[in-house]
């Protein structure tokens, strides 16, 4: 199957924001809990309680920003539960993930330490849902404030002298579900009364980020914007890819079918018409595009493992899961206009994550690999870039076979993400790199491919899916030709001149 790319190196359509490379934690099933945080106690190495080797791995990704936390959690989440000697906490039932005991050892010290480890920005979200007016505020100066004050001085009291620097706050969470079943009219009172009182402290500018619509709610999107746009800085979008029925079975994250793994590449594409749809809307409140759309929740979601705890949404991660996040940052970097930070659903042992623990052992599936070779994307120069070939096809059904992005970064080198997402058939791509100021001096490949539709990690063999280095492809006057392996993604590095 042929086709033929058009990249034009010297057409650059704005930067990608690092952000869209954020990540989610939610207190929910073994995300946190285990999963990043172990307690200082623990056999397990760790800085401060949290554990080393997941600390390293993130470390690794560049991780620009880290939601937290939650998720429905952020709606019944007591901030001032989490604060002072970790033996006073209190400890209340987690309801909405599977009623086990939340201790609350890991609260606001731990998570801002967690994001100074992992050099990244902190995005909180505020409970709207069962919190007040007063408790927001208050979180937001127990954070941020450097002076006189009660939650300032609380502060101190609890070992941090300095206040943070905060700048993205989510004014609640799935408002329309989980975080109060609110109509959007309602929402978006609440949501300009709430924000008023996020104050700026100082030099510390909060951006505050509107709970936006689920899926194709174009009319929460179209009623929020209206009534609330000059009050917020982003509104959010979910949306998961689900194989199957959210409420009747997703299907199952290993030994899934070839029509199953056609419809999640399917699914995963429709994130294109809903970025579309909800930006049209957006751009009739905003047409100069200040406002931007955060995407703080995406991934495929599956039915758990078997023998796991149903609220803690614990699945395998495969090839196919490489795919989606491959197809979804292509999308997200196609939108970089209005597209500013989206947050993969969840960081570590829930849904579609990079890191899978057991215990002491620790894997990173092949979301992980994605993540780390497209890592060269952030804030690198979108490339136009054009594609015209074959498209995958199954029981009547079509999609485009192949996905493309190309950006140049600081160092003028560029970069071209691929993604092949046929499950039996090579793509013969042949790219042609216009305006690139020279010849080409040097090119280097990595692929990401498998030849089995739910190839993953094991705990027992952790390094049976990583990339190698890809070499099928040759140079011809300027063009470049390359076979990509059926279900693969692959990264190139151009250097020209
Ligand atoms: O990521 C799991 C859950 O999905 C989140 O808590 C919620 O916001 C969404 O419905």
């Amino acid at each position: 199957m042929s086709h033929v790319i058009t990249i034009n190196a010297d057409v650059s359509h704005g930067t990608i924001n690092r952000n869209i490379y954020g990540h989610f934690s939610e207190h929910l099933g073994r995300c946190i809990y285990e999963g990043i945080w172990v307690g200082e106690d623990s056999k397990i190495p760790n800085t401060e309680g949290i554990r080393n080797d997941v600390l390293e791995a993130l470390k690794k990704l560049k991780i620009p920003v880290l939601r937290w936390p939650g998720g429905c959690f952020a709606d019944e989440y007591h901030w001032k539960d989490g604060i002072g000697p970790l033996e006073n906490r209190k400890r209340m039932i987690n309801t909405h993930w599977g009623g086990v005991v939340e201790n609350n050892h890991f609260g606001t010290h731990e998570f801002m330490r967690l994001c100074e480890l992992l050099e990244c920005e902190p995005y909180i979200s505020g409970n709207v849902g069962s919190g007040t007016v007063q408790e927001m505020s208050e979180w937001v100066e127990y954070m941020t404030f450097d002076g006189v004050s009660p939650m300032a001085e609380w502060r101190k009291e609890n070992g941090r002298e300095k206040p943070w620097k905060l700048k993205y706050f989510g004014v609640g969470n799935e408002n329309w579900g989980c975080g109060g079943n609110m109509r959007p009219e309602y929402y978006a009172d609440l949501y300009r009364q709430y924000q008023t009182y996020v104050r700026n402290y100082g030099e510390n500018k909060v951006y505050k980020i509107a709970c936006g619509p689920n899926v194709d709610d174009y009319r929460w999107m179209e009623t929020v914007m209206r009534e609330a746009h000059p009050f917020m800085n982003a509104i959010s979008l979910h949306y998961y890819t689900i194989p199957g029925e959210f409420w009747t079975g997703k299907g199952p994250a290993t030994g899934f079918t070839e029509q199953e793994w056609f419809t999640t590449m399917k699914k995963a594409l429709h994130m294109d018409e809903l970025i579309t749809r909800h930006s049209a809307i957006m751009d009739q409140y905003d047409p100069n595009k200040r406002i931007g759309l955060i995407v703080d929740e995406w991934g495929t979601w599956y039915d758990v493992e078997p023998g796991t705890n149903p609220g803690f949404l614990y699945q395998q991660n495969t090839i196919r899961d490489a795919l989606v996040a491959g197809l979804t940052l292509n999308i997200f970097h196609e939108h970089n206009d209005r597209v500013v930070m989206a947050n993969i659903a969840q960081i570590v042992n829930v849904l579609q994550s990079v890191i899978l623990t057991e215990g002491e052992k620790m894997l990173l599936t092949p979301t992980y690999h994605v993540f780390n070779m497209y890592k060269v994307h952030q804030d690198a120069e979108r490339l136009d870039a054009h594609i015209s070939g074959s498209e995958y096809e199954m029981d009547g059904e079509k999609i485009p076979q192949v996905s493309v992005s190309a950006s140049k970064d600081a160092e003028g080198k560029i970069h071209v993400s691929l993604c092949n997402v046929s499950h039996d058939s090579q793509a013969d791509v042949s790219v042609a790199l216009r305006g690139l100021g020279g010849p080409i001096s040097k090119i280097k490949a990595e692929q990401l491919a498998a030849d089995s539709l739910d190839a993953h990690n094991t705990f027992e063999e952790p390094d049976a899916l990583t990339p190698s280095t890809f070499s099928a492809y040759e140079v011809e006057e300027g063009v470049l030709h390359a076979k990509l392996a059926p279900m693969s993604v692959t990264v190139f590095e151009i250097t020209a001149g």
